[in-house]
């Protein structure tokens, strides 16, 4: 129930309607009985700095920030986490002591959703595919947790460049493959983790992936940024060559719960996150 106590975290983005994150962590905070609501708020871009006042002035807990805010919120907040910094943009913001604190959790929900399914990933070769905001955020955070990185990118040029600034900020290198057959097979041949941090498959265009069954094997783990569907045509062709597979939904709800944990200090009921983001994209 709401009452005069409860405090509010919000979700700011532009659209909100279709998230799914009120559901899920409405869902969590009941479960574990915390007078805390989350309640999503449409902001257009020329709102975004009343917003993050708006937080503080009116005694939020924090927030969620979603496309397109996630860069433009970082210079009213009164601290980064370093990682946000690296990045270059914030999906939770948390109220501590009286000051915003911005992290982003976008890649530690990857890395939590891959050492669930496969262990420590320290050492792992990591092919990702893709060198937009998504990409960026996984790129920090899997190199920063001992992760070897190969970038492919459609726009070669992008790829480079990200690949330069991941050496710059954390002093390893990372290889970047042309998006040609020949090369990414090669290059799927040598690793152990394969992720699609590209919109390639994702509702209404579904017959699409950029790497099919005959360049995978058997011992990859193919994890999909992607979750409408939640199984995406790459995710079914990595089925068909035996390897493990891993949905965007796992991502989406293991930020979440990091983000969950961030806002509240108590560890989230993951599988609470868990039923209720699938039954909310099943209504969608
Ligand atoms: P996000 O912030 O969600 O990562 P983005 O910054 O627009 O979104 O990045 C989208 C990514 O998907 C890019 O890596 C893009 O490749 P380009 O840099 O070449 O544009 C990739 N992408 C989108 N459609 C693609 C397609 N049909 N084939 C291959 N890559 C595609």
């Amino acid at each position: 129930m709401i009452k005069g106590s409860t405090k509010v975290i919000a979700l700011l983005g532009d659209p909100v309607e279709h998230s799914i994150s009120p559901e899920m962590q409405n869902a969590a905070l009941e479960k574990k009985k915390l007078d805390f609501v989350y309640v999503a708020f449409k902001v257009p871009e020329k709102y975004v700095e009343e917003s993050i006042k708006g937080i503080k002035s009116l005694g939020l807990k924090g927030a969620n920030v979603t496309i397109p805010h996630k860069s433009a919120v970082m210079k009213y907040l009164d601290e980064l986490d370093e990682i946000s910094q690296k990045i270059g943009a914030v999906n939770t913001i948390n109220e501590e002591n009286g000051k915003l604190k911005g992290y982003n959790t976008d890649g530690k929900g990857a890395l939590r959703a891959l050492r669930r399914k496969i262990g420590e990933i320290r050492g792992k070769e990591v092919l990702i595919l893709g060198a937009g905001g998504a990409a960026r955020a996984i790129a920090f955070t899997l190199i920063e947790s001992g992760a070897n990185l190969k970038i492919s990118n459609r726009t070669e040029t992008k790829a480079n460049d990200l690949a330069a600034e991941l050496k710059d900020k954390t002093g390893k290198s990372v290889t970047q493959i042309p998006q040609k057959s020949r090369e990414l097979e090669n290059s799927i041949k040598e690793s152990d983790i394969l992720i699609n941090s590209t919109s390639v498959g994702m509702h209404p265009k579904t017959d699409e992936t950029i790497v099919d069954s005959e360049m995978m094997h058997s011992n990859l783990t193919v994890m999909d940024i992607v979750y409408n569907p939640l199984k995406t045509l790459l995710l079914r062709e990595a089925d068909k060559a035996g390897a493990k597979t891993i949905s965007g939904i796992e991502m989406l709800i293991q930020q979440g719960a990091e983000s969950f944990e961030i806002w509240t200090g108590k560890k989230a009921p993951i599988n609470v996150m868990r039923d209720y983001a699938i039954k909310a994209m099943e209504r969608r």
